[in-house]
C-alpha cells in the first residue's frame, strides 16, 4: 500500500516524521534510485525501494509491521473478523490500535483457549498446514465415559461423517466421574470441529472444549477474554518444523572418550 514518505520513514524508526521531511527535502532519500525532495511523495514498501542517506529502510518496515498476539479466546465469539449476521468476533476482544489481524486457524464459537492473531500470512500458512506437524492441544469434558475401546479407535483415527479420515492423535484421560469424562487430546491437523466429531462418533458429546498449547505456545496466567504479544523468541519457535521424528543424525565418533 503506497503511503507519503515521511510516515514511512518514522515508521522504520529512523526518524521523527518532522526529521523525515528534512531528509527528504535535503535530498537525502530516493525512491527506486531516484531521489525524492518533494514532501507528500507517497511509496509502496511491497514494491519500491526506499533508502535514506544510502541504507534501505525496507527490511525495517517489514519487520516492524508484524504484529502477533495469542488471544485466550472466550465462549460466545467467532473466530473471525466481521460476522454478517452480527455475532460477536475476537477482533472485538483486541485494540483498533493494532490494526488488521486475523486469526490464524478458527476455534468453534463455543470453544474457549488459545489463538494467535497477527498479520502476517507467512506465520499463519506455517501454522494452519498439515505438514509443519504444529501441535494443538486441547482439554475436552464430555457426556458419558467412553469405554477404553473407543477411546483407542479415536487415537488410531477415525473416518469422520465427511468420508476423512483422521490422523492419529495423542489421548489421556485427566478425570472422569459418573457422567462425566475429562481427556487432554494432542492433533497435528485441524479439520473443522475435529474434537467435537470425533466423539460425536462415538457417542460422547463434547460439553467444553479448551485449546491449551499451540506448537510451543502456552499460557496458563492469560484469562479468557485477555491478549498478550508474543515475543521474537516464540514466533521463532513457532515457525520451526517439528523434526523430531526424523532419525538422528549419525554422530562421528572422534576415537576419545571421556571415561565416566
Ligand atoms: N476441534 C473442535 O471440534 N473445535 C474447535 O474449536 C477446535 C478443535
Amino acid at each position: 500500500m503506497e503511503q507519503r514518505l515521511q510516515k514511512l520513514i518514522a515508521a522504520a524508526g529512523i526518524a521523527s516524521r518532522r526529521h523525515a521531511e528534512d531528509l527528504i527535502t535535503s535530498g537525502g532519500v530516493t525512491v527506486n534510485g531516484k531521489v525524492i525532495t518533494e514532501l507528500g511523495t507517497k511509496a509502496d514498501p511491497d514494491k519500491d525501494h526506499i533508502k535514506v542517506k544510502g541504507k534501505l529502510i525496507n527490511p525495517q518496515l517489514k519487520a516492524r509491521a508484524k504484529v502477533y498476539v495469542l488471544l485466550n479466546k472466550p465462549k460466545g465469539f467467532l473466530s473471525s473478523v466481521s460476522d454478517l449476521e452480527g455475532r460477536p468476533v475476537v477482533l472485538e476482544l483486541l485494540p483498533p490500535a493494532l490494526g488488521k489481524l486475523h486469526p490464524v486457524g478458527r476455534l468453534d464459537f463455543n470453544t474457549e483457549g488459545l489463538l494467535i492473531l497477527t498479520n502476517d500470512g507467512d506465520l499463519t500458512n506455517f501454522v494452519t498446514a498439515a505438514r509443519n506437524r504444529v501441535e494443538k492441544v486441547y482439554e475436552v469434558k464430555v457426556k458419558g465415559v467412553p469405554s477404553a475401546s473407543a477411546i483407542e479407535r479415536l487415537r488410531r483415527g477415525v473416518i469422520l461423517d465427511d468420508g476423512i479420515r483422521t490422523a492419529p492423535a495423542k489421548i489421556k484421560l485427566l478425570q472422569e466421574t459418573d457422567t462425566n469424562a475429562w481427556y487432554e487430546i494432542l492433533l497435528h491437523q485441524g479439520r473443522n470441529q475435529q474434537v467435537r466429531r470425533m466423539f460425536e462418533l462415538i457417542g460422547n458429546s463434547v460439553v467444553k472444549l479448551r485449546r491449551v498449547r499451540i506448537g510451543p505456545l502456552t499460557d496458563e496466567n492469560l484469562k479468557p477474554g485477555y491478549f498478550r504479544y508474543l515475543d521474537p523468541v516464540e514466533v521463532q519457535k513457532l515457525m520451526k518444523r517439528d523434526d523430531r521424528k526424523r532419525s538422528p543424525r549419525p554422530t562421528k565418533s572422534t576415537g576419545r572418550q571421556k571415561q565416566r
